[in-house]
């Protein structure tokens, strides 16, 4: 595609924030300090989770960059960025998940493959740009109605960078046409972020933001949209990001037997702790984010000093000022943050667990849900405190 251009190696990377703690560097793969996600409800450009999986595109002359709409369609069409400003321009509040975030965690019950990510592989961002089903109108693709014919087509979305799991192709996914013709789902074809220009980490000059689903699915870089009659058969689609059961090794792993990951499903962090933190005996505030996929809201925020024997409810918080009534007032793709007072005696495990609006709620262990991708690590999350130096941390 003219006007961006995919390097070869990793001498033209942006600058980035010295407080990211980096998970992998080439290529670069950072997240921020827990702390620094529960300071404001957006989050801020450079403390926002960084996730690539080779050098970061570079663009050429903006005004020669295109975006090609293909594969079934009648008439292929190109799209300067000017043409995709021409339409409406919608702000989305959406939180971004990695499907690896708290691998780390996972990895401690059992070895897993992937970058090890905290609990900061997630962010929640205000999305400007054009709606998707906009931009498939103009190729003469209806949007969503009663009467649509159900159907298994996808839209796909290419990129220019090259990853070595697509053996030095592009990045590349796919999501069902229902949910990128469906207005209300919200799909943008992003080029600002927090009301910013996109910068270059996060996908300058046009990427797709799927509200609700794994950050996976929402492709950087845009190059080309093709309408498919199935899913996208990339590495990212068809060789990982699923879901598979503890029970699966990398020697009876069949790939085809489980569906890519799509919806994240109910999740939640304590951000003000670190895993082993010490504390003045007392009352302590502790904050985190809640958050659900598929535009479910947070019902509930459950936290517990004792391991999860009894628990207390948290305070919800979205923009500032409102109280959260989820489906009322909630932004429906974004986390909410929570806030809970809580007295802590010498020691203490403190353990934080979400309910969304489908009542689903996280679970217990990691031992139930582990999988050999370490992905969608949703347990219970736990840190524990205490006020004596001289505790060993084993018997915490
Ligand atoms: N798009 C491209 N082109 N290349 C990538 O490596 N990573 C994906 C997604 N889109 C990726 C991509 C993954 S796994 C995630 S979690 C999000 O981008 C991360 O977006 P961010 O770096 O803006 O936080």
């Amino acid at each position: 595609m003219p006007g961006l251009r995919a390097p070869s190696d990793y001498s033209g990377e942006p600058p980035r924030h010295p407080a990211l703690k980096i998970n992998a560097k080439q290529p670069f793969n950072a997240e921020p300090p827990r702390a620094a996600l529960v300071k404001s409800y957006v989050t801020p450009i450079d403390m926002f989770y960084k996730r690539n999986h080779g050098p970061v595109p570079i663009v050429d002359n903006i005004n020669s960059y295109r975006v090609s709409i293909g594969g079934l369609v009648k008439e292929p069409k190109q799209l300067s960025m000017d043409e995709i400003r021409s339409l409406p321009k919608y702000e989305v509040m959406a939180t971004l998940q990695c499907a690896g975030n708290r691998r780390t965690a996972m990895s401690k019950q059992k070895t897993v493959r992937g970058v090890g990510w905290d609990v900061s592989a997630i962010g929640n961002g205000l999305w400007g740009g054009a709606k998707l089903a906009d931009v498939l109108e103009l190729i003469g693709i209806p949007k969503l109605t009663a009467t649509t014919p159900l159907g298994a087509k996808h839209v796909e979305f290419v990129s220019v960078d090259r990853c070595k799991e697509e053996n030095g192709g592009p990045y590349k996914a796919s999501i069902p046409l229902r949910q990128a013709t469906n207005p209300e789902a919200d799909v943008l074809l992003a080029y600002e972020m927090n009301g910013e220009v996109l910068n270059r980490d996060h996908g300058y000059p046009l990427r797709v933001v799927v509200p609700g689903v794994i950050g996976a699915r929402s492709v950087k870089w845009l190059d080309s949209i093709n309408i498919v009659e199935e899913e996208c058969q990339g590495f990212f689609m068809q060789k990982d990001y699923k879901m598979f059961p503890p029970s699966i090794n990398w020697d009876n792993i069949v790939w085809s037997e489980r569906r890519p990951q799509m919806d994240f499903p109910v999740q939640s962090a304590i951000c003000s702790l670190e895993d082993v933190d010490f504390v003045k005996q007392g009352r302590i505030t502790v904050n985190g984010y809640a958050v659900s996929g598929g535009g479910r809201g947070i019902e509930r925020v459950d936290v517990s000093t004792d391991g999860g024997k009894t628990w207390v409810e948290a305070e919800r918080y979205q923009r500032s000022g409102s109280q959260y009534v989820p489906e009322v007032n909630g932004d429906k793709w974004a986390w909410v943050l929570f806030k809970v007072e809580i007295d802590v005696s010498d020691r203490a495990e403190i353990v934080v667990k979400a309910v969304d609006s489908a009542a689903g709620v996280q679970p217990a262990t990691v031992e139930e849900i582990w999988n050999l991708r370490g992905i969608l690590n949703t347990s219970w999350h736990r840190v524990r405190v205490t006020n004596s130096l001289r505790a060993p941390v084993s018997q915490l």
